[in-house]
């Protein structure tokens, strides 16, 4: 095909070139050829073969003497302009990568250059109350599996177990038996790719089967391959709070008539105590995701459905690429060996990842067209952040502090105002996203619950003039920010998860050849700094899951900064997400980690609090409580 375009483009003639313009050629080859990459040329996508083939057919003509212009030249006739620009953001991206700054989710880094060429980890489907629906929704995700991203639904349509199925006079299976067709297809598409594909599976809270919904999971093996969630609207916390009898309607899927009624304390308490024993199901508060859902207006319908960990709020068949900073890299060292956060690096590289995960968006391979439709419909993307403890413990600034808390909604609403910023940037250079026409945008509403929930003295940033600019050019990317759990990015660049704390501090791993202990790295830098670095101490720390809390040895302030999930209280976690979820336009994913000990009124008051405080969604893990524990803190355990 690029052969083909060099002819059409009739630019040879037997003029000769000089050596000069075939090394130049050839210089580009070993420039990008360390790259997978992928660009928009004019109405053509080139990668790393394509550019290959362009550059090797350059040459042979060249050599032969058909070429009359440079290859500069001809880079810039095809582009329209100068290609060189490309090589150097290239360089960039590449160098931000490498040097593990930010990182794109796994599937772009998997995928990339590949032939599958998908790049989201996130997305949604719908389910509509029909067997033909059912079973596009099914065929849907098990395209979406093999590329390696997770799909949530929303099952609340499903009629309930036992209701009737009037073309055959039987009964209806009901959502948590379907459930169970695309958990299998879950298990069997993950043999071929490269990570198992994640589910949300939804049922909102006046649906007849919620009840066996919320105990359906307490068994090992049920449904392993999802994360289930009950979805709360206003009704449910009105019942609750405001009514002396809680008394609260559930209602047919088809009619929504009334079916039976319940008691939404009971029913509070039954999701309370089931996420207690094997933590799960999570809440997902779909009044506090649709508050300031400025795009429902274009949609004409609130959003429903949230990708697996309930970081990201999707309509049906909408995806979301998302990618991560790794904040620890802008903690710069001082003369004084002190160090500091980096806020002009992180404007900078804030700018330029809302820039990467734009591209994205058009150089994405979609697994379905309607998804193709959807997601440029919105362009919406996940720009989250990942290493936030590290930082935290590099500043020396401990998590759960009013300064802790203070810097960790400083750079929320950074991360966001600096990407709405460039996202609006690229709305003037590359146009609005097709709906934003359409959304309450144009009416200077933003999607940002901090910019209305907080003091005006309290926040660090000018809204009203960005707000201006949007009303004026419109934005390129409906949302631009979320925190992801960087389950695999973190490992990757060696850094903690997402906003999370760390989980252990030291644990100990034993291998055929022996045993060995994962040091957090920053806490390593300072027991040594401290003389304090030996295998003893080490071993006492794992020995104390993780934690330097109450070790004579280790110095108070110590103690105090390198915090553990498990050190925190549950408050001071819910604290933490509220803080980011102010300022982010998606969710985050984070876990409320409790110890062992907690009762199911703990449980119950920790959801109560995260509604109050504006939380999107809440999952609770209690200790010991999963029936299959990923990550064993010390060799007892
Ligand atoms: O770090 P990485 O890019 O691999 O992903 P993550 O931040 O841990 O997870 C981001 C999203 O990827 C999740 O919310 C899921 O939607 C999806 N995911 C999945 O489908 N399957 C997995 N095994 C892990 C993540």
């Amino acid at each position: 095909g690029i052969g083909d375009m060099l002819y059409d483009s009739q630019i040879f003639d037997k003029s000769g070139n000089n050596k000069q313009d075939i090394d130049e050629a050839k210089s580009y080859l070993e420039k990008l050829d360390a790259f997978d990459y992928k660009f928009k040329v004019g109405d053509y996508f080139f990668n790393k073969w394509h550019f290959r083939s362009l550059i090797t057919h350059y040459v042979t003509l060249a050599n032969k003497g058909q070429m009359k212009i440079s290859f500069k030249d001809l880079l810039t006739l095809l582009a329209g302009k100068k290609l060189e620009s490309y090589a150097d953001k290239i360089t960039e991206y590449f160098t931000m990568m490498t040097g593990q700054d930010f990182l794109p989710n796994s599937p772009t880094m998997m995928n990339a250059g590949g032939r599958l060429g998908q790049l989201s980890a996130c997305f949604v489907l719908g389910m509509e109350d029909g067997m033909e629906e059912i079973m596009k929704s099914t065929s849907d995700a098990a395209l979406i599996f093999k590329s390696g991203g997770g799909v949530g639904i929303n099952y609340s349509n499903l009629r309930e177990e036992g209701d009737i199925v009037a073309s055959t006079s039987g009964v209806a299976s009901g959502p948590v038996s379907f459930m169970n067709i695309i958990n299998t297809v879950t298990e069997v598409v993950k043999q071929g790719g490269k990570r198992r594909g994640a589910n949300m599976g939804i049922i909102e809270a006046w649906h007849p089967d919620v009840e066996k919904f919320i105990t359906n999971k307490t068994e090992a093996g049920v449904l392993e391959n999802f994360n289930v969630s009950v979805g709360i609207w206003e009704d449910f916390w009105h019942a609750l709070v405001n009514t002396t009898d809680g008394n609260y309607v559930l209602r047919s899927p088809r009619d929504r008539k009334p079916v039976k009624e319940i008691n939404a304390h009971q029913l509070i308490d039954l999701i309370a105590l089931s996420a207690w024993k094997s933590a799960e199901p999570g809440l997902i508060f779909f009044d506090q995701i649709n508050k300031y859902n400025v795009f429902a207006k274009a949609r004409q319908a609130p959003l429903r459905a949230t990708n697996p960990c309930g970081e990201q709020s999707l309509y049906p068949y909408e995806s979301c690429n998302l990618g991560s900073i790794n904040l620890v890299n802008l903690a710069k060292r001082q003369a004084d060996g002190s160090y500091e956060f980096d806020w002009q690096g992180y404007e900078e590289i804030i700018r330029k990842t809302t820039r990467f995960l734009d591209n994205i968006i058009d150089v994405n391979n979609y697994p379905v067209p309607e998804i193709s439709t959807a997601s440029k419909e919105s362009r919406r993307i996940g720009l989250g952040v990942m290493g936030v403890a590290d930082l935290l413990y590099r500043l020396k600034i401990p998590y759960n502090s009013q300064e802790g808390y203070e810097l960790q909604s400083k750079l929320s609403e950074a991360l966001t105002y600096y990407s709405m910023e460039e996202s609006v940037a690229l709305a003037r250079s590359r146009g609005e996203f097709p709906l934003c026409a359409k959304t309450e945008y144009p009416e200077g509403k933003i999607p940002i619950s901090g910019y209305y929930e907080k003091s005006k003295e309290s926040h660090s940033y000018e809204w009203e003039p960005l707000i201006e600019e949007i009303k004026k050019h419109g934005i390129r990317n409906v949302l631009t920010t979320t925190v992801a759990p960087t389950g695999t990015l973190s490992m990757i660049a060696d850094c903690s998860n997402g906003m999370e704390p760390a989980f252990a501090l030291v644990f100990e791993k034993r291998v055929t050849v022996g045993r060995f202990f994962y040091t957090n790295k920053i806490l390593e830098e300072a027991l040594k700094e401290e003389g304090l670095y030996t295998d003893e101490i080490l071993e006492k720390i794992a020995d104390n899951y993780g934690s330097l809390k109450g070790l004579d040895e280790i110095p108070q302030w110590m103690q105090d900064v390198f915090v553990t999930a498990m050190d925190i209280h549950w408050a001071d976690h819910l604290m933490a997400q509220g803080v980011w979820q102010d300022w982010i336009g998606n969710a985050i994913a984070k876990t409320i980690n409790m110890p062992y000990d907690v009762t199911v009124e703990d449980v119950k008051s920790a959801y109560l609090l995260a509604h109050e405080i504006g939380l999107k969604g809440m999952t609770v893990y209690r200790d010991g409580s999963r029936h299959k524990q990923v990550l064993h803190m010390t060799s007892e355990n």
